[in-house]
């Protein structure tokens, strides 16, 4: 098990956050990042989200990659190369666990290069699949998307098949999902593999339950971004003067999560004392919502192919393969 990459990256990384919070508690309106969500508190809590009746995403992704597993397989082993199956925010692999276990039991050529920014995240990962691949095949690597497949390009030369799931894309504003798609393109080579999950439009009141549900552990989750800033860059939150506030626009598909400031209050980071208005709010977190058409959209404007649409029962959610275009080769050629 090669865990060596998880663990040297520390400094660079305590770095980004710190400076990626002052910018965003000093833009105008106040932002923090979703990613930062992720420390050990944070992963459990997503976790005990996964595990929500009314979280259905993971549910809706999971019939898919229990059901579909075989053509799923089939399509990413087209050629029968050996490849690196790389999973961007990979988390506990709960879905991919099922493509992984039919590669395995078929004795495909591949290394599982799981990607999170969370290395606590990766540890349970890695030990969850110790049993279900062999020795060697599995190397997780614990940083941002595109700095960590640089390093799996630098590991290996094999073919890539990159999975993106859980409509992690939909964390990304859409102008920025169109550029992640673009870029992830341009990092590929013809014939390489994409399989995304996205998350429909559908009744709106099922979508919003999902983020704003009675427990109230996606508010708590929400929350625990403030305790990490606390607890790793010394600041000086009160929780209890902040409260989750989730929204869902059918218009645009976009979900939305905020903080509100429940009263005037200012707190400090470093040398710098930031200033809360009563009801003011920090912007977190976007889920975006996608229809069928805004996907095959996002496809055709990166240069990519659509071989497939997996449906979940419900049609409530879908992952889609698709693969670097022959075609498009000479257009996005540099
Ligand atoms: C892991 C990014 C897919 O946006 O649905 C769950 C995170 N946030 N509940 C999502 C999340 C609130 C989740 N993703």
């Amino acid at each position: 098990m090669n865990v060596a990459y998880a663990i040297n990256r520390e400094n660079v990384y305590a770095d980004r956050f710190r400076q990626d919070v002052l910018n965003g508690l000093k833009s105008n309106p106040k932002k923090l990042d979703a990613k930062y969500f992720y420390d050990k508190t944070g992963d459990a809590y997503f976790q005990q989200i996964m595990d929500m009746p009314e979280y259905y995403l993971t549910d809706c992704e999971l019939d898919i990659f229990k059901n579909q597993t075989a053509d799923m397989a089939a399509m990413i082993q087209q050629s029968e190369t050996p490849f690196d199956l790389i999973e961007l925010g990979a988390g506990d692999a709960r879905k991919s666990t099922f493509l992984l276990r039919h590669l395995a039991a078929q004795t495909a050529d591949f290394t599982y290069m799981p990607i999170d920014i969370s290395e606590n995240i990766l540890q349970i990962l890695a030990n969850n699949l110790k049993k279900e691949l062999p020795e060697g095949s599995i190397i997780p690597l614990a940083g941002e998307y595109f700095d960590m497949l640089e390093k799996a390009y630098a590991l290996s030369t094999n073919r890539k098949v990159v999975l993106f799931l859980g409509s992690n894309i939909g964390n990304m504003e859409l102008d920025e999902a169109e550029q992640f798609c673009i870029q992830l393109r341009r990092k590929l080579s013809k014939g390489d593999i994409v399989l995304m999950g996205f998350d429909l439009k559908k009744n709106p009141h099922t979508i919003l339950k999902a983020y704003n549900d009675p427990p109230g552990i996606t508010a708590k989750f929400n929350l625990n971004i403030l305790s990490r800033i606390n607890n790793e860059l010394g600041a000086n939150f009160n929780l209890a003067k902040f409260e989750h506030y989730q929204t869902y626009d059918p218009v645009t598909g976009a979900c939305r999560s905020f903080l509100i400031s429940l009263t005037n209050q200012q707190v400090k980071l470093d040398e710098t004392t930031f200033s809360f208005a009563e009801h003011e709010y920090i912007q977190v977190e976007v889920s975006q919502k996608f229809t069928t058409q805004d996907i095959q959209l996002l496809a055709s404007r990166a240069g990519f192919q659509p071989l497939a649409v997996l449906n979940d029962t419900k049609g409530w959610f879908v992952d889609v393969i698709w693969q670097v275009d022959n075609k498009m080769e000479a257009k996005w050629k540099k």
